[in-house]
C-alpha cells in the first residue's frame, strides 16, 4: 500500500530531495540533505575501519604489516595514558598509506581533521618529519627536520608520538590487541564531527 512521503518532513522514511543543481536549491532541501548526512554519519567510521583493515595487505619490507603497525602504535599510546583522541589518531596515523605512501601523512591528517583537536591534526600531518630523526639520514635527508616546528604548542606531543610510539611499533612479538579493541572509540570519534 502506497504511503505519501513529504520530502521536507524530517520524520519521513526518506528525505530524498529534488535537488538537481545547487544554484536552484532551497533552504528546505539543504535542511533535508543535512539531516540525511548526519543520520548517515556512521558510514565515516565504517570507511575508516575498512581502510585500516586494508593496511593488512601492506608490509613492504617491514617486520609487521601496516595494520599491525597502526594497532601497535595505538596500543603504545593507550598504555602510556594517552586520551581517546590521541589513541584514535595514533591508530589512523598511517591510514593514508592505503591510498598513497609518499603523501600519506597529509591524507591521514585530513581524514582526522574534523574529528580531533587542531594540535592532533598537526601532530599527524607532521609526523614523518618527527620520525625522520630515526631514519632520514639513510636517504640523505635532514634528521632534524622536526626543528622547523620547534615552538609549536604540539611539538612535544609530536616528539613523544614519533619517538616513544610510532618508530618502535614494528615488533612482531609485542602484545598488540586487534582492531575490535579500538572500534568503539573509532565509532565515537568519527561519529561526532567538531567541524564541517
Ligand atoms: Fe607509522
Amino acid at each position: 500500500m502506497g504511503r505519501s512521503v513529504d520530502p521536507w518532513n524530517n520524520d519521513a522514511m526518506t528525505t530524498t530531495t529534488k535537488l538537481t543543481r545547487m544554484d536552484e536549491s532551497t533552504a528546505e532541501q539543504w535542511a533535508a540533505i543535512g539531516k540525511e548526512t548526519m543520520d548517515n554519519q556512521g558510514r565515516v567510521a565504517d570507511g575508516v575501519l575498512a581502510l585500516l583493515r586494508s593496511l593488512a595487505d601492506i608490509t613492504d619490507g617491514f617486520a609487521v604489516d601496516q595494520l599491525t603497525h597502526c594497532l601497535q602504535t595505538a596500543m603504545l599510546a593507550e598504555r602510556a595514558g594517552a586520551n581517546d583522541e590521541m589513541v584514535v589518531a595514533s591508530l589512523c596515523h598511517d591510514i593514508g598509506k592505503a591510498v598513497s605512501v609518499p603523501n600519506h601523512p597529509k591524507i591521514a591528517a585530513e581524514i582526522l581533521k574534523s574529528y580531533v583537536s587542531d594540535d592532533l591534526y598537526q601532530v599527524i600531518r607532521a609526523h614523518q618529519d618527527f620520525q625522520g630523526r630515526h631514519y632520514y639520514h639513510h636517504f640523505g635527508g635532514d634528521p632534524n627536520a622536526r626543528e622547523q616546528y620547534r615552538g609549536e604548542p604540539w611539538f612535544d606531543l609530536a616528539a613523544q608520538f614519533a619517538d616513544e610510539w610510532d618508530q618502535i611499533a614494528f615488533d612482531p612479538t609485542y602484545d598488540t590487541l586487534p582492531l575490535e579493541h579500538f572500534e568503539p572509540r573509532v565509532r565515537e570519534i568519527f561519529g561526532n564531527p567538531k567541524s564541517l
